[in-house]
């Protein structure tokens, strides 16, 4: 994927979310939670189950229901899920079944997992088709036991739930299915080999992610059956889920090695991929590594070091030692990695759990993007994967500010300006990213920032 262009056409579609709000919905911030749609034992019965017109098939948004019910017609033409398995049969496809050796991309089970609603044949229903792609119950769970439930008079969500619904709309739970994909964990993977066979960079960040496949309305109902939606929470709780996935990656004994080698996957994808002729080296504070050497790929960990400065600056100092340590080891030794990554990781539970209690008001969120810059200007983005995650991150807190009205609307547009003028051209060519000129860009969005 193209991020600049993610963040651009998110920035397009002005988020009408509410800020401050508390964290009512949020689960336990480990790894812990409902099976995940692609693992527990309901049927999948398929998009054809609900795309009648009456329920979520509609052409036009129903204006009188909770809910849109023209989901069905967003998702077919608007989200690139509908397209997800349809992409297995394009040439980049086929060109990286080829080089990994598979007969063909649609058949096996390597890119189903994350291409398709792959669940065992004994769990499909009549009307469910592999070709449908992602469909909705892959993420809003099997409906075999709610299909009929949900739609009863007396249904409530939280019935809705035990009968199997997937919490899509807590931010823990929501992290954990999109990552699953979006990145990877303990059942699938896009391993540096899928990559290396041309499969394309992942990135991710849920607020952006959410907010670009939103098929559903933030209006009263939905906060009074759901809870208050909180783009800066989503994107918190977002970074704490990927680094703990990032870390599990590393010390998971089946996927973290490669041979005589660690699973490339979690480490600086430009770290490596560079021309040799750049001398583009330069020192990382926050990595403390020297010259020729792979660095584990700390974007996640980066951005969350600075909302827990925030949040809890006890866990922030924690989380920055740690990822210092983790660094450190990785040029020691496997042992020496385990064991820092096993203590970030207790560090990293702990943000995510002080993240449940707090609610972003606008003080914070001063802190947090002025804490943000600040580490761009002493150079911490010399990596695009952080710089990446910086220039989502800066888009997001000022998208909140916005949404506060804390700011005048001439404020909110010379932020805009200076975003699309310099942030997002700074991070067009990944390539040929110059820190220096990133760097460049966020002074002239602190100086424009109240
Ligand atoms: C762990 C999940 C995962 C696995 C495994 C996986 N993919 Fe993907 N793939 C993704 C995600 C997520 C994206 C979208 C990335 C983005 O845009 O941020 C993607 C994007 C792609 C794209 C680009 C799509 C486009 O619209 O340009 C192609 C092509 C692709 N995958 C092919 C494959 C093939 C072939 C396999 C099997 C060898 C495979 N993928 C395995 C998750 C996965
Ligand atoms: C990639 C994951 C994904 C897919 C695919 C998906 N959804 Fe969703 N859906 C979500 C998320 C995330 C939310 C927002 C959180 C929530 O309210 O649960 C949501 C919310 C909804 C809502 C609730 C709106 C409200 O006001 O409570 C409905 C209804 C819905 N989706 C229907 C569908 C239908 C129908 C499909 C298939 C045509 C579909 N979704 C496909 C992730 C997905
Ligand atoms: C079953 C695996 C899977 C799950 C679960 C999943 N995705 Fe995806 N997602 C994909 C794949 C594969 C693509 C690429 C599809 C394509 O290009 O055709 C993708 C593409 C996207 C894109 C477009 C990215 C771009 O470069 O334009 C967004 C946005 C997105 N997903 C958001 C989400 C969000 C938000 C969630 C969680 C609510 C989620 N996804 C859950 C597999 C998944
Ligand atoms: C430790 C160094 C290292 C890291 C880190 C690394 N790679 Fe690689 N990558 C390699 C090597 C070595 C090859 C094989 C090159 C060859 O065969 O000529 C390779 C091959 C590739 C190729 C195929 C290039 C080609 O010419 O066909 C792609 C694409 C790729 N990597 C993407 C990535 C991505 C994306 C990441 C980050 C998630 C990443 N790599 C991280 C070392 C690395």
């Amino acid at each position: 994927m193209n991020p600049s262009s993610v963040v651009r056409r998110l920035i397009q579609s002005v988020a009408v979310a509410t800020s401050g709000v508390f964290l009512s919905t949020m689960a336990l911030a480990g790894a812990s939670g409902p099976l995940l749609p692609s693992q527990s034992n309901d049927a999948h019965l398929g998009v054809a189950s609900c795309a009648s017109a009456v329920c979520h098939g509609s052409v036009q948004a129903f204006p009188d229901s909770t809910v849109r019910r023209n989901e069905y017609a967003w998702w077919q033409t608007n989200d690139p899920h509908a397209q997800a398995y349809q992409v297995l049969y394009n040439d980049a496809s086929k060109a990286i079944a080829r080089k990994l050796g598979l007969s063909a991309a649609h058949e096996a089970d390597m890119c189903l997992d994350c291409h398709a609603d792959n669940v065992p044949v004994d769990q499909r229903g009549e009307k469910f088709q592999l070709s449908d792609g992602i469909s909705c119950e892959a993420c809003h769970g099997g409906a075999e036991r709610w299909l009929s439930a949900h739609t009863a008079p007396d249904a409530s969500h939280a019935g809705n739930l035990e009968l199997g619904l997937y919490p899509t709309e807590a931010p823990v739970q929501r992290a954990r299915l999109c990552l699953s994909c979006h990145l990877g964990g303990e059942d699938k993977l896009i391993t540096h080999r899928i990559m290396g066979a041309g499969h394309p960079r992942i990135s991710f960040e849920l607020d952006t992610f959410t907010e670009l496949q939103r098929h559903y309305d933030y209006d009263p109902d939905y906060s009074e059956r759901k809870g208050v939606p909180d783009g800066v929470r989503d994107w918190a709780v977002g970074q704490a889920t990927a680094a703990r996935n990032m870390l599990g990656i590393l010390l998971d004994p089946q996927h973290g090695r490669d041979g005589l080698f660690p699973e490339l996957v979690v480490f600086d994808c430009h770290a490596c991929h560079h021309a040799m002729s750049k001398r583009q080296w330069g020192r990382r504070d926050g990595t403390g590594l020297g010259p020729g050497v792979v660095r584990f790929n700390d974007a996640y960990l980066l951005m969350l070091r600075h909302i827990m400065s925030v949040v809890n600056p006890g866990i922030g100092q924690r989380l920055a030692e740690q990822t210092l340590a983790l660094h450190r080891a990785t040029t020691v030794g496997r042992q020496a990695t385990h064991q820092a990554g096993e203590n970030l990781l207790a560090s990293v539970d702990a943000a995510g759990s002080a993240l449940q209690a707090y609610r972003f008001a606008g003080d914070a969120l001063d802190a947090i993007l002025g804490s943000l810059i600040e580490g761009g200007i002493a150079g911490e983005y010399r990596d695009y994967a952080g710089a990446e995650q910086a220039s989502m991150a800066v888009q997001g807190l000022i998208a909140a500010f916005e949404r506060s009205g804390a700011l005048s609307p001439e404020q909110i547009a010379r932020l805009t300006a200076e975003m699309d003028e310099s942030m997002f051209p700074a991070m067009d060519d990944e390539e040929n990213y110059r820190p220096s000129v990133f760097v460049g860009a966020l002074r002239k969005i602190q100086a424009a920032a109240p």
